[in-house]
């Protein structure tokens, strides 16, 4: 009996069940071939007793729609920075990827599919320049990875951030206000760019585009005569004002090696007034919203697409890659090639200059 085990890395996204099933049920064609998956990404297998459970055509039956990940995901620990506990109190992360795959082999696991994003993506090379056998697959709501046309569960991350915008507009247009929409993205402005344009907001602030706080209340004075009128800005989780300072949040959870991003939308609000603006403004941070729910079809298919592609990638025995989607085809790249450039907003980005054709302001 062959065994390939699924992992979820990282932050959840929409579609990473849909991924499973399409794994499963593909493997399920295949004589002599078992899926397991490991409990919370790679930790279910670096922990004692191990964690992982089996995932067969009953366990993932229905779950295409379904939100989150049923294997769970973290993005802490890892095999190379375990959270280890010293005489002070502190942490260190400490390097277990050797035991790990030792402990892979063990388990009789010939192959391992990697589902995260530019993080996890990551530690598949690491991993795989230590010789697992991994395919990785792209995953995350910011659409930050240059080495795919598309991620799964970026889509359904729009749409729920334009059904924001689009309530926010009927509340700022009854109050004649300002409405702030804080979105996530990390340092790519994909997400508050599409939400944007989709939901008609007049000001949109993006990581890759340092706003002039003079140019934005420009913007906002423009859509006022006197007291009447209304602004509806969508600002990216990262962007920065032109002094390059973006809002980063302390973390105080255990192994958490990532930098927190959020509340930039209230210092928005802020420097607005601070710059005279008598407008009434109300802020508000989407937050982990976009990342929870129902994937719409589009992030189902595409996850399904990519959860086959993984496992045939597997049988071909075409290791060290990622599955990607380069219109019409569903392809692979290599994991290095995949983790080599994030994919970023750019001035010449066709959106952007649809943007900025419809008159849309960036504060810059
Ligand atoms: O990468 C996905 C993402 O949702 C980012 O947009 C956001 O900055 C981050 O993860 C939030 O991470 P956490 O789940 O740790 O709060």
């Amino acid at each position: 009996m062959n065994r390939v085990l699924v992992v979820t890395g990282g932050g959840d996204c929409p579609g990473l069940n849909a991924v499973i099933r399409a794994i499963v049920k593909r493997a399920a064609r295949e004589k002599n071939w078992e899926v397991v998956g490991s409990i919370e990404a790679f930790n279910g297998i670096l922990r004692e007793p191990t964690e992982i459970v089996v995932l067969d055509e009953k366990a993932v039956a229905g779950i295409h729609y379904q939100g989150g990940t049923i294997i769970q995901t973290t993005n802490k620990g890892g095999p190379f920075a375990w959270p280890v506990k010293q005489n002070d109190g502190t942490y260190i992360g400490v390097d277990r990827s050797d035991e790990m795959i030792r402990k892979i082999q063990y388990l009789g696991i010939d192959a391992v599919i990697n589902i995260g994003g530019d993080g996890s993506q990551r530690i598949s090379q690491a991993l795989f320049e230590k010789g697992l056998n991994i395919i990785g697959v792209p995953k995350t709501i910011d659409n930050d990875l240059s080495a795919t046309d598309a991620t799964f569960g970026f889509q359904t991350a729009i749409q729920i951030a334009t059904d924001a915008v689009d309530k926010l507009v009927t509340t700022a247009a009854s109050h004649n206000r300002v409405q702030i929409l804080e979105v996530m993205g990390r340092d790519a402005g994909w997400i508050a760019l599409n939400a944007a344009v989709a939901g008609g907001a007049e000001i949109c602030l993006l990581p890759e585009f340092p706003y002039d706080i003079e140019k934005v209340l420009e913007g906002v004075e423009r859509r006022f005569d006197r007291d009447r009128g209304f602004v509806n800005i969508v600002i990216a989780e990262g962007a920065r004002n032109i002094k390059g300072h973006q809002i980063i949040k302390e973390s105080h959870e255990v192994g958490d090696a990532h930098i927190k991003l959020g509340g930039v939308g209230f210092r928005l609000e802020q420097e607005l007034k601070d710059a005279g603006c008598r407008h009434s403004i109300r802020t508000t941070v989407l937050g982990h919203l976009q990342r929870g729910g129902v994937p719409i079809a589009y992030d189902r298919v595409l996850a399904t697409q990519y959860g086959v592609k993984a496992f045939e990638l597997v049988l071909a025995g075409e290791f060290g890659r990622m599955v990607s989607y380069r219109h019409p085809y569903i392809t692979s790249v290599t994991l290095k090639e995949a983790i080599q450039k994030p994919n970023l907003v750019e001035p010449d980005t066709a959106l952007m200059k649809t943007a900025r054709g419809i008159g849309m302001c960036f504060g810059d």
